[in-house]
């Protein structure tokens, strides 16, 4: 028998339990041998839950048991999970963790010492929920130079998006279903505001590119500024209003970022709805491939840290196939504002003034729309150019959005 810990018995670390419990045949058979949840660590008491006698508060006892080899880690928050896991690698146990904040913040440093001590590291929940993308990304597109990768990487706000703009729910509402279903983070904040995102693409441009930017540092916007006139340009061309995390390499440096893009109906990102998340990953032999599936939420989620769990104790090469990565300085950095994309603009004005804003923006790519206003999609070109382009025009416009192609 093979004894585990769980950190964290919230909707992760209950859904793991879950998912070792409802599939243990399976597991047994994958893994050959029965895997046991021999700790639960909470600070709180699960007197009605049948692992309730498992309950422990001191991450000592797991740390000083021999018998636990494995620790999955899903507190959440970068402290004290980041030390737990830390102490959990010294004591040569190997982690899985759901923890995106951990993993963006210190994985660079927690692969190593996983390869210091002989254990494996993996992370495979951090991004996308219960899809899989980080394993892909390291063993099924080894062969390929990855592009970029772009893409819905919060469930949270792609259901409070969803719901707003095809029911025209009110926004609170929306997010307290989304706190009531287990997608959304403790502080939801950091799934509105885009912080959510930006820990992930930072682990994505990681693994494509080799660099752990700074979650902290990248260009970070959220939904919470989205109104009807953002809308206005989805509905004008065909499309969505969609938070796009987005990662490439832009003259040697990495870019990360992520905003809100208008996505138009040919990308099949803008058919993402719900709490699904859509991941695109532009590769230079493959081409496109999309990932798509549940990006937050129990047992989803759960799947995906026992998916790590079955690789560990039935590979013990696991740690072998462990990425490395640098710390990212500021000279690694490329800046959002010499990101080229198409940018969408909603402006005021009548045909003249689309016509002027068309020379402007070097396209045909224009609607006029009721109320005096028209919607106009510039060629390819950097946020510098384009500010500088559209100022030229002497227009205002009301809103504007990168477009993601
Ligand atoms: N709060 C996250 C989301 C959970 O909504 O995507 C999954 O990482």
């Amino acid at each position: 028998m093979i004894q585990i810990a769980i950190l964290g018995f919230g909707v992760v670390g209950s859904g793991t339990a879950e998912v070792i419990e409802e599939n243990k045949a399976l597991l047994t058979a994958r893994i050959g041998d029965e895997v046991n949840i021999k700790y639960i660590l909470d600070l709180r008491e699960f007197p009605e839950h049948p692992l309730g006698d498992r309950v422990v508060h001191d991450i000592n006892i797991i740390l000083n048991d021999p018998e636990v080899v494995l620790v999955a880690e899903m507190m959440g928050g970068s402290h004290p999970a980041y030390d737990f896991t830390v102490a959990a690698l010294k004591a040569g146990k190997s982690v899985v963790t759901s923890n995106k904040e951990v993993v963006a913040n210190f994985g660079a440093e927690l692969l190593e010492l996983a390869r210091e001590h002989g254990v494996s590291y993996l992370f495979e929940a951090s991004v996308g929920g219960g899809i899989p993308i980080i394993r892909p990304l390291q063993t099924d597109l080894a062969s390929n130079k990855i592009l970029a990768v772009s893409g819905i990487l919060n469930g949270t706000t792609n259901f409070i998006l969803t719901k707003m703009i095809r029911e025209g729910a009110d926004f609170a509402d929306v997010l307290k279903e989304a706190q009531r279903l287990g997608y959304a983070e403790a502080n939801p904040a950091a799934d509105v505001e885009g912080l959510d995102a930006a820990r992930k693409i930072t682990i994505l441009a990681a693994l494509s590119f080799g660099v752990l930017l700074d979650p902290n540092k990248i260009t970070t916007k959220g939904i919470t500024g989205i109104t009807a006139d953002h809308i206005a340009i989805a509905k004008a061309f065909g499309g969505a209003v969609k938070l796009i995390g987005h990662t490439e390499q832009l003259g040697g440096k990495t870019l990360a970022l992520v905003m809100p893009f208008f996505v138009p109906a040919a990308n099949p990102v803008s058919h993402v709805d719900d709490v699904f998340n859509g991941i695109l990953v532009d590769a230079n032999m493959l081409g496109r491939a999309l990932f798509y599936g549940a990006g937050a939420g129990k047992l989803p989620t759960a799947s995906a840290v026992v998916a790590d769990i079955i690789d560990i104790l039935s590979n013990k090469t696991s740690e072998r196939k462990m990425p490395v990565w640098k710390v990212a300085t500021e000279a690694d950095m490329a800046s959002s504002a010499d990101y080229v994309c198409r940018r969408a603009y909603l402006v005021e004005g009548c045909v003249r003034c689309a016509e002027k804003a068309k020379a402007a923006l070097k396209t045909e790519e224009c609607v006029m729309l009721e109320g005096g206003r028209f919607a106009v999609v510039s060629a390819p070109m950097s946020e510098t150019e384009a500010t500088a382009a559209f100022a030229s025009t002497g227009l205002e416009a009301i809103v504007s959005l990168p477009v993601l192609d």
